[in-house]
């Protein structure tokens, strides 16, 4: 909403939210998320064309076009618990909408939905209309950002997709919306669809996206037994135009709020419509990602030994990503969740990520409640200084790839660890050659370091 108030100044851009406690974030000088970009964005056009207000109601009556943005989370109980998606959300607001409002409205589904949400939500919204004469049309408008890169992403999106009914009302809509982004957005790079194709697609693109970074990690576990090198056989069939070199980072797994959900929600959607071949297809790619998090684990435990109870580990990243503060899904929630099983104590550092924050994604994603854990206080600690996380540590464990982590000096952070000092890179950054010349033990994705006689088998 940011970027269509700073490229749309003749709209006026209004975000709502039931939260008085959120809002009143959003007007102030600490908005609640980080996003490289997005402060400077707001604090120039909020007062301006861009407002955000609790007043829920009347906004809705004045407002020609309303997106629907609110969050579709995974199911935790009832039918589909664990892979469905709660469209809970989505329909609530259809229900306000049509019950306050007074005029024709285009209803913009925003949030990522299961196909064929937006044919509840005009159910919805049609039965429960107040005033004789309005009409609802909506529109699908998946969103492609991703976090970190939020303002350069909309800013210049590879594409934009806007769904809706081919009819005549619905061709419309589809074209009011296409001129907002028309603004700023190359026309060519602004596609339309039916409703559903463009709600499937969202589904679709990030279960592409997972697949590609499920099947190189596949290959590190391969990697690691062969001697071959995951990073030079994904530079070797990245330059394949046919294939690309985006996405094929062997990481320790991946997080965030959309791949995993998205794909939960795909595969059950197949299994809906009685598609067990394909819904096990995409299961699989979530299923390769716990294994490559397990397999880390296991990984580090083994080299250690085969014990860390008791030992230290220093956690450098909890964000599910760089450039980012945000940890739902994080792969390193899984690792330290392990770790914490083995009766280890981790030392995290992160330099965006809050204690609160990490302690409620132990709580959603693992179940493990600071309040009830007797010694998760004992086990986990943060420190706000990397150096301080690794004093006294046995081993480091990289699980973000925030590039601070690349330029610490290794030999002062070495000088004061347990010996043997060990280093699992999740994310493959750092030199591990020089890393080994300091004194590390040092083990990555995908990679065997025979020249020191370590090998990984
Ligand atoms: C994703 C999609 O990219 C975006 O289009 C969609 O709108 C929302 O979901 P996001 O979750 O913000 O965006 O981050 P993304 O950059 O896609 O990374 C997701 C996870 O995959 C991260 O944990 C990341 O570290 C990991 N990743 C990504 C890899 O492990 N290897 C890679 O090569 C790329």
């Amino acid at each position: 909403m940011a970027i269509i108030a700073k490229n749309c100044p003749h709209i006026k851009v209004t975000v709502v939210d039931i939260s008085q406690k959120q809002i009143d974030k959003w007007n102030s000088d600490n908005l609640p998320i980080y996003e490289p970009g997005l402060d400077e964005i707001v604090k120039k056009y909020r007062g301006k064309n861009l407002f955000f207000s609790t007043d829920v109601d009347q906004e809705i009556r004045d407002a020609d076009m309303i997106f629907v943005s609110v969050n579709t989370p995974t199911k935790i109980a009832g039918i589909g618990a664990g892979r469905a998606s709660n469209i809970k959300n989505c329909e609530l607001c259809a229900r306000k909408i049509a019950e306050v409002s007074t005029t024709n409205k285009i209803v913009v589904e925003k949030s990522t939905v299961p196909v064929r949400t937006a044919h509840a939500m005009n159910r919805v919204l049609n039965a429960n209309s107040k005033s004789s004469g309005v009409t609802f049309q909506i529109l699908s408008n998946p969103e492609f950002l991703a976090e970190g890169t939020a303002v350069k992403d909309l800013t210049e999106p590879a594409r934009v997709l806007i769904g809706g009914n081919q009819d005549e009302g619905g061709l419309a809509a589809i074209q009011a919306l296409v001129d907002v982004y028309a603004n700023w957005v190359p026309r060519e790079r602004i596609i339309t669809t039916n409703l559903w194709s463009s709600e499937l697609s969202k589904l679709v693109a990030n279960a592409f996206l997972a697949q590609r970074i499920s099947s190189i990690n596949s290959i590190s576990a391969l990697c690691e037994q062969t001697n071959a090198d995951v990073s030079e056989v994904a530079n070797a069939i990245g330059t394949d135009p046919r294939i690309g070199p985006k996405f094929l980072q062997s990481s320790v797994g991946f997080g965030g709020s959309c791949f995993q959900k998205d794909i939960l929600n795909l595969v059950y959607l197949c299994e809906s419509f009685n598609l067990p071949e394909v819904a096990a297809y995409w299961q699989q790619v979530v299923t390769m990602n716990e294994y490559q998090k397990t397999r880390f684990a296991t990984n580090m435990i083994k080299k250690m030994f085969n014990t860390v109870t008791g030992k230290r580990i220093c956690v450098f990243g909890f964000a599910f990503k760089k450039d980012t503060g945000d940890t739902r899904e994080t792969a390193s929630g899984t690792i330290i969740k392990i770790m914490l099983e083995e009766a280890a104590k981790c030392a995290v550092y992160d330099p965006k990520v809050t204690r609160d924050d990490m302690l409620l994604e132990f709580k959603y994603t693992h179940g493990i409640d600071h309040g009830t854990h007797e010694r998760l206080d004992d086990l986990i600690m943060t420190e706000t200084d990397p150096y301080a996380a690794a004093k006294g540590a046995h081993a480091i464990c990289v699980m973000t790839e925030w590039d601070e982590f690349k330029s610490y000096d290794y030999e002062k952070i070495y000088a004061e660890m347990v010996k043997p000092a060990f280093i699992f890179d999740g994310r493959n950054i750092l030199d591990h050659a020089k890393l080994r010349k300091i004194g590390f033990e040092v083990y990555a994705i995908g990679k065997t370091f025979e020249d020191v006689g370590i090998s990984q088998v």
